[in-house]
């Protein structure tokens, strides 16, 4: 008996690309189920629109506690679930703070992926039940580039334990799809951004920072290295290009990219610009934010991307900035009016 719909299951559904990518696949008809960690606090925010909605207009989406770092737990979804697509989002994603927590970075973000590669296999072993299988890996793998631009045949060399960790979760899908013919596929994405952006990565902390400066929230803005350079597109772009990849009758490996770069330093003056400002008088330099190890220089080449999906992005840089200043200068109104009526206590803890 085939199914009315495809059922999807999207680990990391609670960030910024579990997000877009849960409203993506929601709109495309899918029945989707998000996994989500434990947490003292709600950590569902980015969802919660989707999540009321059910109640509303009936959408499928349901969430399943589980983390990365329990394999019998992904397991048993996977069994119980039986997902037609799995789109691995879940990862200590953060480069910085990947040289604090090594450790825990390479068990949620590499061996994590082997625990559920290893659920899938054993449902195809023991039930002859194929599932498709999306790995994000990440442009941070190319690390001390070895050829600019970047594409799917340049060597890696990563450069911060979040780059290893990713590279092993990269070759291991490989290698199930060698091994055991998995269809199975990996993104490696260039740096995507949007208003729902982790406010620690450094786009977000800037057009925060800019739009609190300029309602005279907040007085500067600290950063490390101003002179790296990244492709930045926009996430909601990005994950149409996860989606097409698990629609091709082959799997494979896709460089997702704008083929455009520029620096932390034109991020500042695009962002402050917007806002009538000049970002040299606000920014000031913090070693604290520098790393051990740096990524100068990510440029992407998306041409087999564009030419085998028929992927291409929408949001150009300026567009991108443009539309993240505007969305924080909202949040930094709002912020204002309360502080303004002098309820700070629930605004949240900075
Ligand atoms: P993000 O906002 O940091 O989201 C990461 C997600 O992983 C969150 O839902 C988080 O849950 C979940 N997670 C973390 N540890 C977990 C664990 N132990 N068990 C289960 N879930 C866990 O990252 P993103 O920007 O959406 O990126 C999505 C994926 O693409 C990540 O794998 C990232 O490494 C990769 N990637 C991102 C980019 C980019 O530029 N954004 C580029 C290339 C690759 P909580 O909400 O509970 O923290
Ligand atoms: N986070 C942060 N904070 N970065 C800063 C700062 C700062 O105060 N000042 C300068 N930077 C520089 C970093 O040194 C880095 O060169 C660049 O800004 C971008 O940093 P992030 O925004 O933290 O992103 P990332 O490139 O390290 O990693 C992101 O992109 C990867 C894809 O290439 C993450 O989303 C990863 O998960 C993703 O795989």
């Amino acid at each position: 008996m085939t199914r009315p719909t495809k059922r999807a299951l999207v680990t990391g559904i609670t960030g910024q690309d579990g997000s877009y990518l849960a409203e993506f696949l929601l709109d495309k008809g899918y029945e989707v189920h998000g996994l989500v960690r434990r947490s003292s606090t709600f950590g569902t925010q980015r969802i919660e629109h989707l999540y009321r909605d059910i109640h509303e207009v009936e959408r499928p989406l349901v969430l399943h506690h589980g983390d990365m770092a329990d394999g019998n737990g992904l397991a048993r979804l996977i069994r119980e679930i039986r997902p037609d697509e799995v789109y691995n989002l879940a990862a200590q994603s953060h480069v910085r703070v990947s040289f604090d927590q090594p450790t825990y970075t390479a068990d949620v973000t590499a061996v994590g992926v082997l625990r559920l590669l290893e659920a899938i296999r054993d449902l195809q072993d023991a039930a002859g039940y194929q599932i498709r299988f999306y790995q994000a890996s990440s442009s941070e793998m190319f690390g001390k580039v070895a050829e600019t631009p970047q594409r799917e045949t340049t060597p890696f060399h990563p450069r911060s334990p979040y780059g290893v960790a990713k590279l092993y979760a990269h070759w291991i899908t490989v290698n199930y799809r060698e091994s055991y013919g998995l269809h199975v596929s990996c993104g490696i994405l260039f740096n995507h951004e949007s208003p729902r952006r982790g406010e620690t990565f450094v786009t977000r902390k800037i057009t925060r920072a800019a739009t609190r400066i300029k309602l005279g929230l907040q007085s500067k803005l600290y950063l490390g290295n101003l002179d790296a350079r990244r492709d930045w597109g926009f996430a909601g772009d990005y994950v149409e290009a996860m989606w097409l990849m698990l629609q091709q009758d082959t799997p494979d490996d896709y460089v997702v990219a704008t083929d455009a770069t520029f620096s932390v330093r034109e991020f500042c003056e695009q962002a402050f610009g917007r806002l009538g400002l000049d970002y040299r008088d606000f920014v000031a330099i913090d070693q604290r934010y520098f790393r051990p190890a740096e990524v100068d220089l990510l440029l992407g080449c998306s041409d087999k991307a564009r030419g085998q999906l028929g992927w291409q992005p929408r949001v150009s840089f300026p567009e991108l900035v443009t539309l993240m200043v505007d969305a924080d200068l909202e949040l930094a109104r709002r912020e204002q009016v309360l502080r303004d009526a002098g309820l700070n206590s629930i605004l949240p803890l900075r």
